[in-house]
């Protein structure tokens, strides 16, 4: 008895991360930006999974199945095109990664009024959503909870709003902050708990809890981060269905689903995965966040949508065309950017400030993009760093020696953004 429960729990473990089995990632290399133009088209063409982009001195990662393999080494053989196998077999990295978290998960905790959450793992959406809860119960002076709607599969997409005047002084900014539209880059919800950690139970910045009203989303796609948990760990988009072909492919790019150029920089294609859907805001995820706009556009300042991996901290437009106010989007991003690299761990590398489209690649309908839309001043990505360590890990994998500097570090680059738009927010209010 007892016996073909641990079997049946050892089935349910190894087969976790089957899909994965015998997938590759491969480095990139690109001379020139003919080549990595052609490169970054490909993941429209072959169903190979960008992990990054490849731009001339930065490689980038590509994530392929066993059969995809030889197809992907004839094209870039025949571009002339420098690769490099760094793993053969990411289901071993992936098992490891499992490992890894599941001994810190094993650790208790007492998410306390004067404790928090530890910030040596990673949280599942239903531990995120009690935390949330708790935190809303706990701090009723500061911090209140919302539900900006459900998800596709019906999940609520809850955000606090946090404030000493229950957001109700005209005189103060909005900093809004997400993290997880993308559901596998898990780095990023610890950027956002230590944000909510920093600005309720040690508050050590008092300035930044006093002035500024935060709206903080730590979770933007729920069905697509369940997933990676449950199903798939490197699934991105969400978890809609009902696109042609039927029952093939599911799940829409919800960062290429904003209402802003949308479609000119993304696929149409649902088993892709940058597929904008069917229309722009077409889905609920994305009309939920439009409507959080949309109720704080008077005041908000400053948007910021945390991804992963890369070091990076991106503006629009993701046409290339820079916004009106592109030498203020630049400079704030060079002293946020200056902030983490002060405190960041010393092999990895500096972060790269600049408009999404000449850093990476031109991509339409994105919540960055959207983000000056709907109303806020400056408005960027974070792609925060891949770490690699000794562990051998590599892209969004997460090794949970990382966690909590992953926060910490992003913490003080939001603080520079955050400072910036309340002195300016200050002296517009005297004018
Ligand atoms: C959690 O709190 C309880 C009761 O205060 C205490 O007995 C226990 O040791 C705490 N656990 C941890 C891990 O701090
Ligand atoms: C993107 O949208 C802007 C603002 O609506 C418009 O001016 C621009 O021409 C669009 N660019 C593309 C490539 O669609
Ligand atoms: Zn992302």
């Amino acid at each position: 008895m007892s016996r073909s429960i641990i079997l049946l729990f050892l089935g349910v473990v190894l087969a976790k991360h089957e899909i994965y089995e015998g997938h590759a990632v491969y480095e990139v290399s690109v001379k020139n930006y003919d080549q990595g133009k052609f490169l970054n088209q490909l993941q429209y063409q072959l169903e190979v999974d960008f992990w990054s982009y490849a731009v001339p001195g930065r490689p980038g990662m590509v994530l392929v199945s066993k059969d995809k393999r030889s197809e992907l080494e004839e094209i870039l053989k025949a571009e002339n095109i420098e690769f490099e196998v760094k793993t053969e077999n990411i289901k071993e990295l992936l098992d490891l990664e499992e490992n890894l978290l599941e001994d810190v998960s094993k650790k208790s905790y007492n998410a306390s009024r004067s404790a928090g959450l530890p910030f040596d793992r990673i949280y599942t959406y239903k531990q995120v959503d009690e935390y949330l809860e708790m935190l809303a119960k706990q701090f009723p002076e500061t911090v209140k909870i919302v539900n900006a709607g459900k998800s596709f599969e019906g999940r609520d997409m809850k955000y606090l709003k946090i404030s000493t005047s229950n957001f109700e002084d005209d005189s103060k900014p909005i900093v809004f902050i997400e993290s997880l539209l993308h559901a596998r880059e898990w780095i990023t919800l610890p950027a956002t708990l230590y944000v909510i950690h920093k600005l309720v139970i040690d508050v050590t910045e008092r300035d930044l809890l006093q002035d500024i009203n935060w709206i903080i989303l730590p979770i933007a796609n729920p069905d697509g981060y369940v997933h990676s948990h449950e199903q798939a760990r490197f699934w991105r988009k969400n978890r809609a269905t009902g696109f042609i072909p039927a029952n093939v492919c599911v799940g829409v790019d919800l960062n290429r689903n904003f209402d802003i150029n949308w479609s000119t920089a993304s696929s149409g294609n649902v088993c892709l995965d940058t597929f904008h859907g069917s229309a722009p805001f077409s889905e609920p995820e994305t009309a939920n966040i439009r409507d959080i706009f949309t109720e704080y556009s008077d005041r908000l300042e400053l948007f910021l949508d945390i991804h992963s991996f890369g070091s990076m901290i991106l503006y629009g437009w993701g046409t290339g065309v820079l916004p009106d106010n592109g030498l203020i989007f630049h400079s704030v991003a060079v002293r946020m950017a200056n902030a983490i690299d002060t405190v960041k761990m010393p092999w990895n590398r500096n972060y790269i400030v600049g408009n999404s489209a000449l850093v990476l690649y031109q991509a339409s309908g994105s919540a960055m993009d959207y983000g000056i839309v709907g109303g806020a001043d400056l408005s960027y990505t974070y792609e925060l760093p891949g770490f690699r360590g000794g562990s051998g890990m590599m892209g969004f994998l997460v090794n949970p020696e990382f966690i909590e500097q992953a926060g910490f570090e992003t913490w003080e680059g939001i603080k520079v953004g955050a400072r910036h738009v309340r002195d300016k927010f200050k002296r517009k209010a005297r004018l």
